[in-house]
């Protein structure tokens, strides 16, 4: 532990003290100011370290805003340690290099139990001894990082370069928060220390970054690894800061004391070592580093591993075994390019190189036509590969893929197999460039590719591939969420000539399916159950599951809303689309073109007469507020775990306050409400300071005293 519980208890009654009244009394200036950078200092710990933090998000910002303030007022008390430092400067800069205390060694790769086999036996031989204990940890994949602590402060961060030599990139490791600023090595007699470590993004939080960058129309990363390495080397702190890069510390390098003699070796071993950085708070792979007595016990811990590492939140690709014993480690020695006391466990690759035998291409629901590549199939990471989606026609030109290619395939993290490139230098010539077709390959009409789409399109609204991929939508989770009716089975009644259109599901005959082989009057009861329930689901699930290109949930439930019922649509004008607020162009010309065609109509009708419902529901409506609504006018948007109830509970709350909810944060959002494990939404609010941002109970606070 870094902090006793005494401590603790201490940092905790401080904090709300702190939270209650803005300010302590009995102290001047000076200590306030310091006793709030200890505040945060210990709640970042006990958030980015241990991912168990005892105040709110919210009320961590507060403390974070009462430091700013007071430094901002006085300038003098400001130091280049405060947490509010972390947050760096918008000044671009180049990278300097700077020579590693001690040059950043690889490590030797093993691949099989054989592999550490001899590994063990080269250490024990080196060491003469018969028995070594090891400490087995993972093997992080983001970017090296050297750190270099002087005095307890943090006095650079440098990339892994070429060993010798990194790249200076203290402001932007200064807005890692798993990295302290300060760190009280001298208590344990250390005054210049080397830590070495690896910059990393957590799986989850990287698709979400992906998520954000996409809706501001910014170039997607391609890994968590690129985006942990690039985020430590942008020439803008800031843009670290937004990836929530975390660190993780695997390797005190080099520690010396007051008279610079090496004083390393009173802490004896590696996982003592590890757990004094821990202490002083750094974070360490601590639930996943373990002591092995024996090689043996050293492989079951790598193959556990190899096991479950889609279940650990951040990429590894490999575990590091390390012989524990400083003294040992020194017996050992290194080569020039690695230590002989360790080695890396790879993990079976995530890549793999195979044959692009030829291309098929699928027409989705809207008429989009995706190329999916067919493969040689080859194992990745566990699974057999077999077809490979290559998205659309620029990705084979920029890819300049051809048949007959060999591939080099990937698939990082939960991410599906994607080709990274061709493999121009193994070509024959005998290859052949990729046609995309002109013609829909189901229904053979021209295809059509609007200027900033990247998709060809199908435009025949009948085309039985269409059809059928609109119907297996109809009838999924996020459509008409019919239980029991997979793509399977409308596949089957497709087939059985009973559905034609999304009419048919709703005039099944039961008796017949029954009859079917694998039903029974049981499954095909339940079947009718089922889709008698979707008859009743409100008109903005309705209007989504016709698979109107671009008119999604949100679209749906904005047009939903203003009307009493669906085939009032065939009246509306672009401009009826056009006053609800979100609603653009695009979605409204293309719900135009799909009431003005007869046929939709007569299947819209026909399902009505099924007893689909077609009407608004009078608790659909939209609820007139009163212009004095506790958030009359204001935009709002949910983020983090709430406590007190669910996210959709909360923005029907809120919409009745007379609150608009969002998807984004951006310059329209007035209010953001953050509940536990709040991520980059929140940070990113912060940084524009112009939502305000609200705790759950004081949001409920608000939308109860109306
Ligand atoms: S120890 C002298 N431990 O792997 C050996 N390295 O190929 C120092 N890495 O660039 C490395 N996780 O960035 C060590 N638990 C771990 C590691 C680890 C990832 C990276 C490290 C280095 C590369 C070595």
């Amino acid at each position: 532990m870094m902090y006793s519980p005494e401590q603790q208890k201490k940092l905790y009654a401080l904090s709300k003290e702190y939270l209650e009244k803005g300010e302590v009394g009995g102290v001047d200036m000076q200590q306030q100011i310091e006793q709030l950078r200890e505040l945060i200092n210990y709640h970042e710990w006990r958030y980015y370290v241990l991912n168990d933090p005892v105040i709110s998000d919210y009320e961590y910002d507060v403390l974070y805003k009462q430091l700013a303030a007071h430094e901002a007022e006085y300038p003098d008390l400001k130091t280049p340690d405060s947490p509010t430092q972390r947050v760096s400067s918008d000044l671009t800069q180049e990278f300097e290099t700077v020579t590693h205390l001690v040059p950043m060694l690889s490590l030797d790769n093993s691949y099989n139990a054989g592999d550490l086999v001899k590994f063990d036996e080269q250490v024990r031989k080196l060491t003469a001894r018969e028995k070594i204990e090891y400490v087995v940890e993972p093997k992080f994949d983001g970017g090296s990082i050297a750190l270099l602590y002087d005095h307890d402060k943090l006095v650079r961060a440098a990339t892994r370069g070429n060993g010798e030599r990194g790249e200076d990139i203290t402001p932007n490791a200064r807005t890692i928060k798993t990295l302290p600023l300060r760190a009280a090595f001298k208590k344990f007699g250390f005054q210049t220390v080397e830590l070495r470590g690896e910059a990393v993004i957590r799986k989850d939080i990287f698709l979400q970054i992906n998520e954000e960058r996409e809706e501001q129309g910014l170039t997607l990363l391609a890994n968590p690894r690129n985006s942990a390495a690039g985020g430590l080397r942008t020439k803008d702190p800031s843009e670290t800061a937004k990836r929530s890069i975390e660190a993780f510390i695997f390797q005190f390098g080099y520690g010396i004391d007051n008279s610079g003699k090496n004083h390393l070796d009173s802490l004896q071993n590696h996982y003592d070592a590890l757990q004094m950085l821990s202490r002083l708070g750094f974070k360490i792979p601590a639930g996943q580093m373990k002591r092995c007595k024996t090689i043996d016990e050293v492989i079951d811990f790598c193959n556990e591993w190899e096991g479950k590492r889609e279940t650990f939140p951040y990429e590894i690709d490999g575990m590091v075994i390390k012989v524990n014993d400083f003294a040992l480690q020194e017996m050992c020695g290194t080569t020039s390019h690695h230590p002989r006391w360790a080695i890396a466990y790879k993990f079976k690759a995530k890549q793999a190189t195979t044959k692009l035998l030829h291309v098929e291409y699928q027409v989705g629901k809207v008429g989009s036509v995706t190329p999916v590549a067919k493969v040689q199939p080859v194992q990745l990471a566990g699974v057999t590969v077999s077809s490979i989606s290559l998205h659309n026609e620029d990705f084979i030109k920029n890819k300049d893929l051809r048949i007959g290619d060999t591939v080099l395939i990937e698939r990082a993290g939960d991410v599906i197999p994607y080709i990274v490139k061709s493999m121009d230098d193994l070509r024959t010539g005998e290859e052949i460039p990729i046609n995309f077709p002109n013609h829909c390959p189901v229904c053979h009409t021209p295809l059509v590719r609007h200027e900033d789409e990247a998709a060809w399109r199908c435009p025949n609204m009948q085309c039985a591939a269409q059809v059928k991929q609109r119907m297996i939508f109809h009838v999924s989770k996020d459509a008409m969420d019919i239980d029991g009716f997979g793509h399977k089975l409308v596949e089957r009644f497709y087939e059985l000539g009973w559905l034609k259109n999304i009419a048919d599901i709703y005039r099944l005959d039961y008796e017949k399916v029954a009859a079917l082989e694998g039903f029974g009057e049981k499954s095909a009861e339940n079947l009718k159950k089922s889709v008698e329930a979707a008859k009743h689901q409100p008109i903005q699930r309705l209007l989504s599951s016709l698979s109107i290109h671009h008119l999604g949930k949100r679209a749906s439930k904005l047009i939903a809303e203003k009307v009493a019922h669906v085939l009032d649509l065939r009246d509306w004008k672009l401009d009826d689309f056009l006053d609800i607020k979100d609603i653009g162009p695009v979605v409204a010309e293309n719900v135009i073109d799909f009431f003005a065609v007869p046929e939709n109509i007569r299947m819209l009708e026909e399902m009505e007469s099924l007893g689909v419902n077609l009407k608004q529901a009078e608790e659909d409506k939209p609820q007139e507020v009163s212009a004095d609504a506790p958030l009359a006018g204001m935009t709002i948007l949910f983020t983090g775990t709430l406590q007190q109830m669910g996210r959709k509970a909360a923005q029907k709350l809120a919409e009745e306050a007379g609150a608009k909810n969002i998807s984004a944060v951006s310059g329209n959002l007035d209010i953001l409400v953050v509940g536990e494990k709040a991520g980059s939404k929140l940070t990113k609010a912060q940084k524009l300071g112009t939502v305000r941002i609200l705790s759950e109970q004081e949001f409920l606070d608000i939308v109860n005293s109306a």
